[in-house]
């Protein structure tokens, strides 16, 4: 019997109402596909400030460091926005990430036919969209030195008289690393991958350009290889997104990118993730799945969340840590019987309106799709 161990991080707003959702999926693949998870809870992001004075303790970063795989649900909230930067509830996402060296974010956006209806754009131009977004996770401006807010002393005309300052830094190792899991990504689906960067007004778009193409041509020549700038990039990603197959992009324009394209899909709600690094003695990559979306706070503790990012979320993990496969299948298949059921949470009501499920009636109605086969 295969035995995975799985570090559960619920978070804060809708994250731990996400995460009883997935318990649910978790307690169903151990009663009925012979799987065994260990499974440990922990806190992240303002809960663990409120305990521990520190978005995320070292025991649990330790404990992150130890495990098969991570699942986070969302942090953050109005109530900590005040606090200082160092110990922001996302400041514990951001050293998960960057500890682990989880360098390729992967966001795919896949439209459901159910919902090809309900995105903001018209259905011709959104139905049958799978495309998936390699994102840069440990570096560039959300990670180079030097930042910080600083008095601008030698500056009398500066009204206010301070500074803010974020550094964009890429090393083209950091652009070849997530250049290669992106071209291996396209290999396994339509062989085609668009990277985008602004390389007109960026001297680090510049190297990410000419290191994308020196892995292209390199190592990965038969995968078609085009290069777009990221203002760009958005514009296409709205005009007519089928056009992509896998992006890689840098940490900020794939944070813009992916939020863009979960509206292609019809809500924030159903955008899942995983976020890898090097691969672990047992062979599998170092990994936390997190839903795209946040903690959604004008919609915490009312049973109103979507838990679907966050299933689908784990059906990654099925996938990419435990390699359970067939079970992401049928994971990510329930869903999409589900959905075509007509079953809807409050964010994927059209205007048509109707009555929408709770996010618990979500959970088990995925779990009922599930036992159905
Ligand atoms: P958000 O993703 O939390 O919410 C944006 C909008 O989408 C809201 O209207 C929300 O109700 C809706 N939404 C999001 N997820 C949903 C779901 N599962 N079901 C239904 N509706 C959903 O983004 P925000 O409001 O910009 O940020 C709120 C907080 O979350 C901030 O503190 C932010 O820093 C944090 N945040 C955390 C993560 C993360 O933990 N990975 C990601 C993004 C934002
Ligand atoms: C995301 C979020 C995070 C990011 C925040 C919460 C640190 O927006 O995962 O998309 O900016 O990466
Ligand atoms: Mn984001």
């Amino acid at each position: 019997m295969s035995d995975y161990s799985l570090l559960i991080l619920p978070g804060d707003g809708i994250g731990p109402e996400v995460m009883a959702e997935v318990r649910k999926v978790i307690d169903w693949f151990q009663a009925n596909r012979g799987m065994r998870f260990t499974v440990s809870e922990d806190l992240v992001g303002g809960c663990a400030y409120d305990k521990h004075g520190t978005p995320l303790a070292d025991e649990t970063m330790a404990k992150a460091q130890q495990v098969d795989a991570v699942l986070l649900g969302a942090v953050g909230g109005p109530q900590y926005d005040n606090l200082d930067f160092s110990v922001k509830p996302e400041r514990g996402l951001l050293r998960l990430r960057k500890e682990m060296d989880l360098f390729a974010n992967l966001r795919p956006a896949q439209c459901f036919n159910a919902l090809a209806d309900f995105s903001s754009l018209k259905r011709d131009v959104v139905s049958g969209l799978d495309i998936l977004i390699v994102r840069e996770l440990t570096s560039g401006v959300y990670f180079g030195e030097p930042r910080g807010i600083h008095p601008d002393d030698n500056n009398p005309e500066n009204e206010g008289g301070r500074v803010g300052i974020n550094t964009q830094r890429y090393t083209s190792g950091e652009i070849r690393r997530v250049a290669r899991a992106a071209f291996e990504l396209a290999q396994k689906r339509g062989n085609r991958l668009c990277s985008m960067e602004k390389a007109n007004v960026m001297e680090s778009g510049i190297l990410w350009r000419e290191e994308v193409q020196w892995v292209h041509d390199n190592e990965f020549p038969e995968v078609e290889l085009s290069h777009m700038y990221a203002d760009a990039g958005a514009m296409q990603l709205t005009r007519w997104p089928k056009q992509f197959d896998v992006i890689v992009t840098d940490n900020l324009f794939g944070d813009l990118l992916s939020d863009l394209a979960a509206m292609l899909t019809g809500s924030l709600g159903m955008l899942p993730s995983a976020s890898l690094g090097a691969p672990m003695d047992n062979g599998r990559p170092k990994a936390l799945y997190e839903p795209v979306h946040g903690s959604a706070p004008d919609i915490a503790g009312q049973g109103k969340a979507n838990p679907i990012a966050c299933i689908l979320s784990f059906a990654m993990a099925l996938r990419y840590s435990f390699g359970e496969g067939q079970a992401a299948d049928d994971l990510e298949a329930a869903v999409e019987r589900v959905l075509a059921e007509g079953v809807r949470t409050a964010d994927l009501m059209g205007p048509e309106g109707g009555t929408p499920v709770s996010t618990s009636e979500m959970g088990d109605r995925i779990i009922a799709a599930l036992s159905a086969g």
